[in-house]
């Protein structure tokens, strides 16, 4: 593992989104610069509406900066290379219900790419990881909160990628829940993965994260490791979050 070895690179990234009638702007993301390492956990907090979705957006080349540069292991984001590299669990996934665990797995698969024995082998391979070998020939729609949770983290893992990004992966968990998606972030950090995720949960981040950055109306405020937070943590990040919010355009 190269730690030195930029995973995600963002340069004066920067997103405007029009609103309303009359031209109405609103900077969702803000001059942001920031490197995230090869092999590191990487927590992007905030409150809700500070940009945290919007970086992970622009990132994933699903949204066009409106000004800055952004890279995943040297690719400029938004290119085909770039997007194989990544596995995306998005803040509210929404699955075919109607397909088994299997075949929805398969279905992303194959849209990354994989096929024949690879692609089986493979699919196996996430569901035991994730803890769905039972439960590969049920429906997606009998699946509880926490077997889609964990179905969601199969789809992400399936080809393989360098750099996982996971929105928010907690939402909604009940503790168990929590702790297995934690035990699976670890198991990526010790296989050198790279991980970027959000979360709200202040547990989380000193259990599964190296460094940490903090957003407020999508600037960067606080960069650091978390061994570097102050030893009440969630007050602190609580107590900038409450600071009023404004937009800045
Ligand atoms: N497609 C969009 N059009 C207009 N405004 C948006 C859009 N997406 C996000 N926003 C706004 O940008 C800000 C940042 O949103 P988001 O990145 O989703 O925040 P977070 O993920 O931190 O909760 C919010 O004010 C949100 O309402
Ligand atoms: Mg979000």
């Amino acid at each position: 593992m190269d730690s030195n070895e930029a995973a995600v690179e963002l340069e004066q990234l920067t997103k405007d989104f029009s609103i309303g009638l009359q031209g109405l702007r609103l900077r969702a993301v803000d001059s942001l610069n920031l490197r995230i390492g090869r092999g590191q956990v990487y927590g992007l907090l905030g409150p809700n509406g500070s940009g945290k979705s919007t970086t992970i957006k622009l990132i994933l080349g699903l949204l066009e900066p409106t000004a800055g540069h952004c890279r995943v292991f040297g690719v400029p984001c938004g290119q085909v290379e770039a997007r194989r590299l990544i596995g995306y669990l998005p803040e509210s996934p929404y699955f075919y219900s109607y397909l088994s665990g299997r075949e929805l797995v398969r279905f992303y698969g194959r849209m990354a790419g994989l096929e024949g024995a690879r692609l089986n082998a493979r699919v196996e391979e996430v569901m035991a990881w994730t803890g769905l070998a039972d439960a590969v020939d049920r429906r997606v729609e009998t699946y509880s909160k926490g077997m889609l949770q964990r179905i969601g983290l199969a789809q992400v893992l399936v080809h393989e990628p360098e750099l996982v990004i996971l929105d928010e992966p907690t939402a909604g968990l009940d503790p168990a829940g929590v702790e297995a998606v934690n035990t699976l972030i670890l198991n990526l950090r010790d296989e050198g993965k790279t991980v970027l995720i959000t979360t709200h949960l202040t547990d989380q981040i000193q259990e599964v994260c190296d460094r940490i950055a903090l957003l407020e109306r999508g600037r960067l405020i606080v960069e650091c490791a978390v061994s570097d937070l102050p030893v009440n943590s969630s007050r602190y990040l609580l107590d900038i979050s409450r600071r009023s919010p404004g937009w800045s355009v």
